[in-house]
């Protein structure tokens, strides 16, 4: 099987844990575009999503489903989104594909994150997949020096978010305490968002494999 083969694979396993009647937080990446056809297909009544980016918000409306405002809703069951990598402790590096805000706010007010991934996202130590951190724009250069007296190497992206700012990936970082760099970044001034998510880890891992998906809960 090829990646795209393993990322529907268990974007098709992802759709068992949607719970029927409640609101879905949805992701965003390639993965999920393969969960939110699998979702459709299946039939499942959602009432609502709150979507993660502009990108998984027209996808899911042009297959009929319902996308609410998080300020609407007070809770979420279930949030499904990819990751670029995963540690054994479930800790992420996410924002490859720049919408790692919303994710971060979305995954933040669910109840259970399910991640799904194709094997190759599993590693040992993050940071080999360079670290995004999205960055209000005034603030590229004097994140950037912050970044590399961190011991990174960060390459500002040609793109802007859906917020308006700008994303630099951090190349080069050996992220051995993810919850302590995540709070780390997090705290320089002009930094939106980073895309470790340590703190709010995933809860359950669908990974795409030769043998099939193999599930891990934490
Ligand atoms: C989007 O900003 C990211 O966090 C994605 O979840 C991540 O990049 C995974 O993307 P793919 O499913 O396309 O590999």
């Amino acid at each position: 099987m090829d990646q795209n083969q393993l990322k529907k694979q268990v974007a098709e396993a992802a759709v068992a844990y949607v719970q029927p009647g409640k609101v879905l937080g949805v992701g965003t990446g390639s993965t999920v575009d393969f969960f939110i056809d699998a979702l459709a297909q299946s039939g499942i009544e959602v009432p609502a999503c709150v979507s993660s980016s502009e990108r998984s918000t027209r996808k899911l409306l042009a297959l009929g489903f319902k996308v609410v405002d998080l300020n609407e809703i007070e809770s979420i069951g279930v949030y499904v989104d990819g990751a670029d990598e995963i540690d054994a402790s479930f800790a992420m590096i996410k924002g490859g594909g720049g919408a790692l805000t919303r994710e971060k706010i979305v995954a933040s007010v669910s109840e259970r994150f399910v991640c799904i991934a194709d094997g190759s996202k599993k590693v040992d130590c993050l940071g080999t997949f360079p670290l995004p951190v999205e960055v209000i724009p005034m603030a590229v250069q004097s994140v950037a020096r912050f970044l590399k007296e961190l011991g990174g190497e960060p390459v500002e992206r040609d793109f802007t978010t859906d917020n308006g700012n700008r994303i630099l990936d951090v190349h080069g970082l050996r992220i051995d305490d993810p919850v302590a760099m995540e709070s780390r970044i997090n705290q320089m001034p002009g930094v939106v968002t980073v895309g470790l998510f340590a703190q709010r880890g995933a809860d359950v891992l669908l990974l795409g494999t030769q043998d099939g998906v193999v599930t891990s809960q934490k």
